[in-house]
Formats: C-alpha cells, structure tokens, sequence
C-alpha cells in the first residue's frame, strides 16, 4: 500500500443511471472526469433493496479502464469476493455489520490481489472499523441508511469521517476514506474537510443535467472543501 494521503477521487455510483443505457452512462462519466465507479450490490437481506451481481460488473468492466469500487450490501461476502473479483471488481467493500468475519474477508481479497474496503453504517462508530484501519485499502463511511440513492446526506457522521482521517493519518498507510449517501456539491466540502478522499456520487451526477457538468461542479466542491480543512 502507497504511504501518504491519497489524492481527492470521485466515484459515480451506478445505481443512479439509467440501467437502459448503462454503457452510454459509463462512457459519458468517463468522459467527464470520473476517476472509478462505484457499484451497489444489494441482496434484499443485508439491506431492504435488490439491485445486480457479478453480471453487471462484468458488463461494466468491459466499458472502462476505470477502477471498479464493488460495494457489496450483502449478509455474506466473504462468498462473493472470488465471483466480483472475477468480474473484474479492483476494491471488495464490505460491511463489518454483515455475517462475514473481517479478518477472513479482508485476507481472502487480499490473497485474490484485489484491494478491500471496510464501511460501516451511519449508526455504527468508528470504533468497530479501527482494528482493520491498518489492514484494509479504504473505510467506507455511510452518510445515508444503505439501500437507495437519492437519501439526504446524515451531517451526523462527519465526526466519524474525521476520527477515520485521524488514524489513517498517524498509520500513514496512504488508504481511501470514502463517504458515500447524498454526496452532491453542496455536502461535499464538509467531508472533505473532515478528510475524506474518495466521494460516491450517485443522484448528485445522474439525476439532471450534464453528467461533466456536474462532474466539475462536484470536483471544485470537494477541492475547496480540503483547502479549508484544518490540519
Ligand atoms: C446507498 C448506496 C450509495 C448510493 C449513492 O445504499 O450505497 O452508493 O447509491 O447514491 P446517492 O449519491 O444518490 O446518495
Ligand atoms: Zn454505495
């Protein structure tokens, strides 16, 4: 794992575009300026939603370059991980609120040669990710309740956002603090104040108007948001 801070990165979550034309959604945010792409997999049990497996990812995969965040809202990851790597998945987030051990999901994506990411939900404290800050590629923290894009953004965990920045600083292991729920440039610049580095965008980049415009508004909001951070 690189030492140092990550660079600031945003993620277009899928879940918002058109599912009809999902390649065209892909192209058009890798043209605008995305740096990854986030994909919400959804089991209807982990979470009160059903969304795409590994089919979908695969289908994604074959459109970009672009990293692949697979965001798995599943009771059972560590029995996805090989079929999401497979799918050409680059970063296996789990929640440490499923049935999974960590210890086993984070070895088992690492043996794969995939990066793995921790996230926790908007009620769970930061403390419950800390034994695996030193571990994992990226700790995901939920600004939403999981399940559906579109939710308001929960000001509420940006404490935890910088508690997260705190020990990822003083490990100086270089991961991803990614903040994910209701991100749109208005919220942006308090997370990444709070030291967030990687933002998932859904609503906020394919719910109206032109992906690259809202792309570059978005950029500038999380750029002004982290020279105002105090360090
Ligand atoms: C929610 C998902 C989010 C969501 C983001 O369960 O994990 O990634 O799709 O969408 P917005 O940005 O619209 O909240
Ligand atoms: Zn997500």
């Amino acid at each position: 794992m690189p030492t140092g801070r990550r660079a600031l990165r945003l993620a277009p979550s899928l879940l918002s575009a058109d599912f009809g034309a999902l390649g065209a959604a892909v192209a058009e945010a890798e043209a605008g300026g995305a740096d990854a792409f986030h994909l919400d997999v959804m089991d209807g049990h982990f979470v009160p939603n059903l969304s795409f497996g590994p089919a979908l990812v695969a289908a994604v995969r074959a459109r970009t370059r672009l990293p692949l965040d697979v965001h798995l809202m599943i009771d059972e990851p560590l029995q996805y991980l090989e079929a999401f790597h497979r799918a050409g998945g680059s970063t296996l987030v789990f929640h440490l609120e499923s049935r999974s051990p960590p210890d086993a999901v984070i070895r088992a994506a690492h043996d794969l040669g995939a990066e793995v990411g921790a996230a926790i939900k908007p009620e769970t404290p930061f403390s419950a990710a800390e034994p695996y800050v030193e571990r994992v590629d990226q700790v995901l923290v939920m600004s939403v309740h999981p399940g559906f894009s579109g939710q308001k953004f929960l000001p509420e965990v940006l404490p935890k956002v910088a508690a997260a920045r705190a020990r990822l600083d003083a490990l100086g292991t270089g991961g991803d603090l990614s903040i994910d729920g209701g991100v749109t440039a208005e919220t942006a610049p308090a997370a990444a104040a709070a030291g967030a580095t990687f933002f998932v965008c859904g609503n906020s980049v394919f719910a109206g108007g032109p992906v690259g415009d809202n792309l570059r508004r978005l950029r500038a909001a999380v750029q002004e948001g982290a020279r105002g951070a105090v360090r």
